[in-house]
């Protein structure tokens, strides 16, 4: 508590509501007990001004372009960390040591293979499904594979379900992608690091031997750190208010998984590069910004805006970085995509509409071209960051397990229905 408060007047009626302070960023105004006091709810449908929890994972400034994990820097651990160290710290709170790390690496790399079962549910699926509703099925059918580790009130089993849900994502991704496009499953091997394993699993064939790129399979695992966690956005409080009614992990990331997919959220690149697609040439341009600007017109220009960044998403810039890294390695440096991509976010920033909007380029924005580059189709786009948002959905479960304030989260409403009324028979209607 900061000793400071808010003072609420409602109907000539003051009550006095604590403020609370974190480490950094905005105090809170703690109302708890407005309704007690008051008989009044807040109001805030985009929860815009609403802080659902206290955490200690992630922190981001919107207006500065910051986003810390643990307290480091995204460009920090992006540099200088691999994956899973990201996913260590995420879930332990700090860098792990070389032992640790080492133990860590291990522990993961032994829970790849799923339940030889598992390649069954696949086939229930028609070929064309979109793998995010393959990946929603298969990773809630989780819970039939593992009752030893859906006890969520003992640390061990809570950890041990963690694991495996970070362990197992690739590989059911993996398979996702392979039966989209009617190749056999790749089994994972032990001796190759997380983002190269992924990668055989998913473009190798049974028919030669598959070498990693190891430029690949470094942007690769780069792209993950980025989609680590990112503070309470709209997934990650799914995955939050699932578990806060008891229910298994493996459940709560299906949750997750289902909230992700949709284009105003995680399922902005797969959005993001068919409109590149669609615009085609940079002339087609200024038709396109023309129409995202236009209040009649539903179309956004999609890869742009954020509820939190109102400056550059420090995320966009790194996955900029990581889409010339790629396209160099692969020679398709003049890709057209990204030549529309670069010329779209030159006009955009140079707009006084998108200016005075603070509408940046977000993670989805070029994380497309770069996927489409290593060879996954835009169908798999989202797939991909539900990959590797499974680390942060599964720290802030942990947390808000463990957090001695947590009840089950049950929001009010302003009803706006018609009051009591008297049943008619259907002769009087
Ligand atoms: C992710 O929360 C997270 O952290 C999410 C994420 C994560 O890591 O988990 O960062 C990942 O989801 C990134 C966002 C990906 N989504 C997109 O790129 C889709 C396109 N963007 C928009 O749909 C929108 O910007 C949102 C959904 C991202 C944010 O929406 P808000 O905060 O509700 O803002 P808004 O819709 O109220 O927009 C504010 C204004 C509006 O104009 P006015 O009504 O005030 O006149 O800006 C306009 C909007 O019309 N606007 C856009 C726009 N985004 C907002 N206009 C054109 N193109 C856009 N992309």
């Amino acid at each position: 508590m900061t000793g400071k408060s808010a003072v609420v007047t409602v109907d000539n009626k003051s009550v006095e509501l604590p403020v609370r302070s974190g480490s950094i960023g905005p105090d809170v105004v703690d109302i708890g007990t407005l309704y007690k006091q008051t008989g009044q709810f807040t109001y805030d449908p985009g929860f815009t001004s609403t802080a659902s929890c206290e955490s200690k994972i992630t922190y981001i400034d919107g207006d500065e372009g910051i986003l810390l994990h643990r307290g480091y820097p995204i460009e920090q651990l992006a540099e200088h960390g691999d994956f899973l160290e990201v996913c260590y710290l995420l879930l332990y709170g700090e860098l792990p040591t070389a032992v640790q790390k080492k133990d860590f690496d291990y522990r993961v790399t032994h829970h790849t293979m799923v339940h030889e079962q598992m390649s069954r549910f696949f086939t229930g699926f028609r070929r064309d499904a979109h793998p995010m509703a393959v990946m929603c099925g298969c990773v809630g059918a989780l819970s039939a594979f593992y009752h030893d580790s859906t006890d969520i009130t003992d640390p061990h089993q809570r950890m041990v379900a963690s694991l495996r849900m970070i362990a197992k994502m690739p590989t059911l991704a993996a398979m996702a992608y392979k039966y989209h496009i009617g190749q056999p499953f790749v089994y994972p091997k032990n001796d190759l690091d997380y983002a190269s394993n992924f990668l055989r699993m998913c473009f190798a064939v049974p028919c030669e031997d598959y070498v990693v790129n190891p430029v690949l399979a470094r942007a690769m695992d780069r792209i993950f750190i980025l989609h680590a966690d990112h503070e309470q956005n709209a997934s990650t409080s799914t995955v939050r208010l699932a578990g806060s009614s008891g229910a298994n992990p493996f459940a709560c990331i299906a949750a997750g998984i289902a909230c992700l997919w949709g284009p105003a959220h995680g399922g902005a690149n797969e959005a993001a590069l068919n409109m590149l697609a669609e615009i085609g040439s940079v002339d087609r341009i200024p038709e396109f910004v023309a129409r995202a600007k236009d209040k009649n017109d539903p179309f956004r220009l999609m890869g742009f805006g954020h509820r939190v960044y109102k400056n550059y998403d420090p995320r966009a810039k790194i996955m900029q970085k990581t889409t010339h890294e790629v396209l160099a390695e692969l020679g398709h440096r003049d890709d057209p995509l990204l030549e529309v991509a670069m010329e779209l976010e030159r006009i955009a920033l140079t707009d006084s509409y998108f200016i005075e909007k603070k509408l940046y380029p977000n993670i989805d924005f070029y994380s497309g071209i770069t996927l489409k580059a290593l060879g996954f189709p835009t169908t798999m786009f989202t797939v991909l960051f539900a990959l590797a948002r499974t680390v942060g959905w599964i720290a802030q479960w942990n947390e808000m397990i463990e957090d001695p304030e947590q009840r089950i989260g049950r929001p009010r409403q302003l009803y706006i229905g018609e009051p009591q009324r008297d049943y008619l028979p259907v002769s009087k209607r």
